[in-house]
């Protein structure tokens, strides 16, 4: 494999005295997009927040291109990480062109990687759907050119063309532009669909990891049940 681009080794965080993420360790290597599933409640969001930054680490490491990653997530943007949040962070009072500004990237390529954002550049973001409003997120994170991409449920709420078409622009990113891509994603199919590899997260920790193309999907759905404590038994 190449070598990574985002190495995260015995990562452990938390809230005061509840334990979110304990001992996680996993990689993503240019080009390649891994999924992180795991039921609700499973830590992914603490993972990708300990991850950049926003959540203190109380243990464990975190390289970028195999050195330590920048600690905040300020400078861990400027070298190079995209991170989208579960909370849409447009100013719905700003238009979509103002909200493209405000990236790390040019207007142009924003629109490159989505076209149909240009009929909607002097609306305020505040009127676009959900789905639009996602889109946008997402030209902006991928106009700055980044090296990393973390994701949270990009999908939430959001229609199946909708996820299919912001999938698809992340998958073409990773394999064009060399982008390493971590996703946190609900519907495991869709998202094992575009991934190379998966983890699943149970109570913090890392419960099992795969293939996408090996497994197909049928050792997942076997680990994630076993993980919320159902067990198939075959008759
Ligand atoms: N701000 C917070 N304060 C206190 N506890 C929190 C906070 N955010 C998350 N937790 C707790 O940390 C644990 C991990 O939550 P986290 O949000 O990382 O899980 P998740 O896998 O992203 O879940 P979901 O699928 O619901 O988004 C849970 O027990 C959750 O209740
Ligand atoms: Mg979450």
């Amino acid at each position: 494999m190449t070598a990574p681009v985002l190495e995260v080794a015995g990562l452990c965080a938390g809230y005061g005295s509840l334990t979110a993420v304990s001992g996680v360790s996993l990689c993503v290597a240019p080009g390649e997009v891994v999924a992180l599933f795991g039921p609700n409640g499973a830590g992914k969001t603490s993972t990708l927040l300990a991850t950049v930054g926003v959540l203190p680490r109380n243990a464990g490491r975190v390289h970028w291109n195999g050195v330590p990653a920048p600690k905040s997530l300020h400078t861990f943007t400027r070298a190079g990480l995209a991170f989208v949040p579960e909370q849409r962070s447009t100013i719905s009072s700003l238009s979509v062109l103002d909200n493209l500004r405000l990236g790390r990237g040019t207007v142009e390529l924003a629109l490159e990687y989505f076209p149909e954002l240009a009929d909607h550049l002097h609306r305020p973001a505040g009127l676009l759907s959900g789905g639009q409003q996602q889109i946008l997120m997402l030209a902006r994170a991928l106009a700055g050119r980044p090296r990393i991409l973390l994701v949270d449920e990009l999908s939430m709420g959001l229609a199946p063309l909708v996820v299919e078409r912001l999938l698809g622009v992340v998958r073409r990113a990773a394999e064009e532009d060399g982008l390493g891509v971590l996703l946190v994603e609900q519907q495991m199919r869709r998202a094992l669909s575009v991934a190379d590899r998966w983890y699943l997260l149970s109570h913090g920790k890392v419960a099992a990891q795969g293939d996408a193309h090996e497994s197909g999907g049928a050792v997942l759905e076997e680990a994630y049940l076993e993980s919320m404590g159902i067990t198939q038994s075959v008759a």
